[in-house]
């Protein structure tokens, strides 16, 4: 069953070039984004009011992207929120509201619950959704799947790639709809999604270096993952499954709030994580690398090639194709998720079957 691999893990994060294009290719004709399986009038779409997206661990650290992909295009406003806060707080939906609910298995208890409340204050619900006919997807107004296949570790890999996918192409949709987006930006946006499969073949070519990075550095007891914008939502994503499957304390900060406390915590030796793929908030993040490095962090960066500023202030860079930044995330979350994998081997953990978790949460 793991055809070979040493844990599903892997073998999962090896399928991931496989999972975006099955996603992504049955969607794109001639250069167009074409989402037959929802309803999307261009009508709805210029009258939505408000989009609220609601979902639990990693499904919520994609929701976190979208948030800044659809605001930043589309010009709606979003709200994310962990699916248990917002099915207790009342939140504020109304009938011009979307809202967009993503669960892999499409059966945690608390998303779905999130899904009645949405539905019950009047929203239109599209879920994105990677098992087929699962109770989320059966109760949703419209569903994108992902077209991941089965994932059986527990820590998310391949599936947060694949909504991910689903995310920006809903994206494209909505600002394209809403008249937000140049036909310049919009082929661009699509020619580089198709180019992600190999760019992420590219970074498991060179997995030895991050192996070999895990080997010397598992015995460290807390690691920081520092991000802006996008890089801020994937550090969220980095730091979750570093916990998950190695056990070790790790934290995720917004670049731009270290001043404001974590700083304190920075000693001789501290791993701090730092993925910097937005252009625009480069010298920023490099200026925030210099302020942790002068206080004795080791930094690991994630960058891309050309990013040659990072590769002389970092310790240790993983380096990935030259993607387009707004889309960077979808393949920078794999060197993130094969640190992870290597640090919990490397701790002898049981990567597939992490202690007190469990693949799908249908309790409260
Ligand atoms: O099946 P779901 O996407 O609804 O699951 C949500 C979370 O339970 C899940 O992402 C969990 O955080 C994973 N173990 C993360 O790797």
């Amino acid at each position: 069953e793991k055809a070979g691999y040493e844990h599903f893990m892997m073998k999962e994060i090896c399928e991931e070039p496989k999972a975006i294009k099955d996603t992504i290719g049955p969607r794109i004709k001639n250069g167009r984004v074409v989402l037959d399986d929802i309803e999307l009038t261009e009508e709805y779409v210029k009258n939505i009011g408000k989009i609220h997206i609601v979902a639990c661990g990693t499904a919520y650290h994609a929701g976190v992207i979208a948030k800044y992909i659809i605001e930043k295009t589309a010009r709606i406003p979003v709200e994310v929120d962990v699916a248990s806060e917002f099915r207790y707080r009342d939140p504020i939906v109304t009938d011009k509201d979307m809202a967009i609910i993503i669960s892999q298995s499409g059966e945690t208890l608390d998303t779905l619950f999130a899904l009645r409340e949405a539905k019950k204050k009047g929203a239109r619900v599209l879920s994105i959704v990677n098992v087929v006919e699962s109770t989320i997807a059966r109760e949703s107004d419209d569903v994108l799947y992902t077209w991941a296949g089965p994932e059986i570790a527990i820590a998310s890999t391949k599936a947060y790639n694949a909504q991910l996918c689903a995310l920006y192409l809903l994206t494209l949709e909505l600002a394209y709809k809403r008249g937000c987006m140049s036909e310049e930006q919009y082929k661009n946006i699509i020619e580089g999604l198709q180019t992600i499969p190999d760019a992420i073949e590219d970074i498991l070519g060179n997995k030895g270096a991050i192996q070999r990075f895990a080997s010397s550095h598992c015995n460290v007891k807390n690691i920081f993952f520092i991000g802006r914008g996008l890089d801020y939502a994937l550090s969220m994503e980095g730091s979750l499954k570093l916990k998950e499957v190695s056990y070790i304390h790790s934290e995720a900060y917004a670049g731009g709030e270290l001043k404001h406390g974590t700083i304190a915590l920075i000693e001789d030796g501290t791993l701090v994580v730092c993925p910097v793929t937005q252009d625009d908030l480069m010298d920023k993040m490099i200026s925030n690398i210099k302020e942790v490095k002068a206080r004795g962090a080791t930094v690991l960066a994630i960058a891309r090639e050309s990013n040659e500023q990072v590769h002389k202030v970092a310790d240790e860079v993983f380096t990935i194709p030259d993607v387009d930044p707004f889309i960077a995330p979808v393949a920078a979350v794999t060197p993130l998720q094969l640190f992870a994998y290597y640090m919990a081997v490397v701790k002898g953990c049981d990567v597939d079957k992490p202690r007190n978790l469990t693949k799908s949460v249908t309790v409260e």
